[in-house]
């Protein structure tokens, strides 16, 4: 890959605080790679991802598909313990992102990449790596402490995994988002 020609401007900010600047540069490819959990509106963000990208240029979003293990995970953890306004929150997933961008009128292509994620671990008593992964799927920090909600998990990892040579792995699934910005015409 030739990336001599590529002028990089490195900034340590949330993506909230880049779009406040106002900053009217165009780019050819952005990208929010498992990042739109974490912003405080991802509608938002997108609409600011979709304004700065330059007539032909590619918006690709990953996140989560409601079709794998951890995106159904996040709906089953949210249904029986979420409270208040899920798109608000790390619950999100895939159809959250493609319902943004089909209420803007934005087409865009899909597709699914299996990731399927070892958790021997986390099914194993007092491992604490297993701890520390099912923290993580759960986005729930010290879920140990959490009877009910580690139950729930765990329940629904295990009905959503495979066994193969002894490891059990979580079908998880992401899910590829490409938009592109048409040219406009001369
Ligand atoms: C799950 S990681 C994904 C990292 C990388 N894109 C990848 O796929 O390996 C989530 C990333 O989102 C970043 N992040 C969290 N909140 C953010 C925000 N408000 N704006 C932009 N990035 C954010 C974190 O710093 C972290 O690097």
């Amino acid at each position: 890959m030739i990336l001599g020609a590529v002028r990089c401007d490195w900034r340590q900010q949330t993506a909230e605080e880049y779009f406040q600047t106002k900053d009217d540069t165009k780019f050819h490819l952005i990208h929010a790679v498992h990042v739109l959990y974490n912003v405080e509106d991802h509608d938002s963000i997108l609409r600011n991802m979709w304004e700065q990208l330059a007539d032909g240029g590619y918006m690709f979003v990953v996140m989560q598909s409601d079709k794998g293990g951890w995106g159904g995970l996040r709906h089953n953890l949210w249904e029986k313990f979420g409270q208040g306004d899920r798109l608000k929150t790390w619950f999100r997933t895939s159809d959250d992102v493609n319902q943004c961008l089909d209420r803007r009128g934005i087409s865009y292509v899909t597709s699914v990449d299996e990731m399927n994620i070892n958790v021997s671990e986390c099914v194993k008593e007092d491992s604490e790596a297993g701890e520390l992964l099912l923290d993580f799927l759960t986005h729930t920090p010290y879920v140990s402490s959490e009877p009910e909600i580690k139950a729930t998990a765990l329940e629904y990892i295990r009905g959503n995994s495979s066994s193969v040579d002894g490891k059990i792995f979580f079908n998880a699934f992401d899910e590829l988002i490409l938009s592109s910005k048409t040219f406009t015409k001369q």
